[in-house]
């Protein structure tokens, strides 16, 4: 007899990379660089732009004698062109072999280059599963940033994979438990729509400012996700009114870390007179450059939190939730999508399964 009582086996992850926009670079530091090498998705790329700001994203080795490209062995851009440290072929941001120093460049010449957006001078490129192109864009406009300060970041590198960092926007109890937040609810359902999903939830918290005084903060969060690699978060504070930008972007180097970088912004403070315990001796002008540094200072200590959760966590097929979970199971369905490898043998086994079966 079938045991009933046994258990489904675990399924793994699909795969480490799943198809998406993924973070490659900051413009900024694109331009102090010159030229970028890194591994990305399994694979060595490198990165660059031309005079008119155009930047190329592609693979790392040259398609004449397979050179490494990259700046340590030799690589440089010089007028806007990549060249070759072996025999000297110059790229253009379109990839194309534009000139050899002794012959016409061979027109197949032409590097495999991934398609890129530019979002707020952040850099990422799209990476289709068996090289198909987009399939979805990042959203159409930047955010506006008039008043807003200048892009703070920083990265870590750990075990983890873009589906487990990014489930923690959809993960209300961690709030509580990790971070200490209270008072957390869920605003409104998830909101799906294609590669789309929005979470929102507001939370309160208690954040000790030194010896200087506490902030009682209450947040409204926003997460507009645009798949496994580009999480945006706007943070609304409504007690003294100041918001916040974070972008969140989990970027696979080698099938088993990812680069997680958080990016932040804060606005202008809305209600600069409010009190705030402790900070009322500030003048004026000096209360939201402080609080905006102390804001970026417990953003960065909350997603250290997560770190060793992540870098440790093993992947559960069939999470045995609790009631105060939230939709973590609609979150997965909605993840299905960026594997479409294992979306095309779904497919396939139900036709298969739908044919009848010969003897019938
Ligand atoms: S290998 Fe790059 S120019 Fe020959
Ligand atoms: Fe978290």
């Amino acid at each position: 007899m079938p045991d009933r009582r046994r258990e489904p086996a675990n399924a793994p992850l699909p795969s480490p990379f799943p198809e998406g926009w993924y973070f490659v670079a900051s413009r900024q530091s694109l331009d102090k660089a010159k030229l970028i090498k890194k591994t990305w998705m399994g694979e060595d790329i490198v990165a660059w732009r031309d005079e008119n700001g155009s930047v190329c994203v592609s693979e790392a080795y040259c398609p004449h004698l397979g050179a490494d490209l990259g700046p340590d062995a030799g690589g440089c851009v010089r007028g806007g062109r990549l060249v070759c440290p072996f025999h000297g072929f110059e790229y253009d941001t379109g990839g194309q072999c534009m000139a050899t120093p002794f012959d016409p460049p061979p027109k197949a010449a032409r590097l495999r280059v991934f398609e890129t957006r530019d979002i707020a001078g952040l850099i990422f490129a799209w990476w289709g599963i068996g090289g198909r192109p987009p399939q979805w864009h990042l959203p159409e406009e930047t955010p506006d940033q008039a008043g807003w300060s200048n892009l703070h970041s920083w990265a870590s590198r750990f075990p983890g994979h873009p589906q487990e960092t990014t489930e923690n926007s959809v993960d209300l109890a961690h709030l509580r438990h990790i971070h200490g937040y209270d008072s957390v609810s869920r605003v409104e359902p998830l909101e799906v729509d294609g590669h789309f999903l929005r979470s929102r939830f507001d939370f309160a918290t208690t954040r000790r400012i030194a010896k200087v005084g506490r902030l009682r903060l209450s947040i409204s969060a926003n997460a507009l996700i645009y798949g496994l690699g580009y999480s945006f978060v706007e943070v609304r504070e409504r007690t003294i009114g100041l918001d916040m930008r974070l972008w969140i972007l989990a970027t696979p180097v080698d099938g088993t870390h990812i680069d997680l970088t958080v990016v932040s912004q804060t606005g202008p403070i809305r209600n600069p007179n409010r009190r705030v315990a402790g900070l009322a001796f500030l003048p004026l002008r000096m209360r939201a450059p402080i609080v905006n540094k102390f804001m970026a200072y417990f953003e960065k200590r909350d997603v250290l939190q997560d770190v060793p959760i992540w870098s440790r966590k093993r992947y559960r097929s069939r999470p045995r939730l609790s009631r105060s979970d939230g939709e973590i199971m609609k979150y997965r369905t909605y993840c299905a999508q960026f594997y479409p490898d294992l979306l095309a043998v779904v497919e396939d086994f139900k036709k298969v399964a739908d044919q009848p079966a010969v003897n019938d």
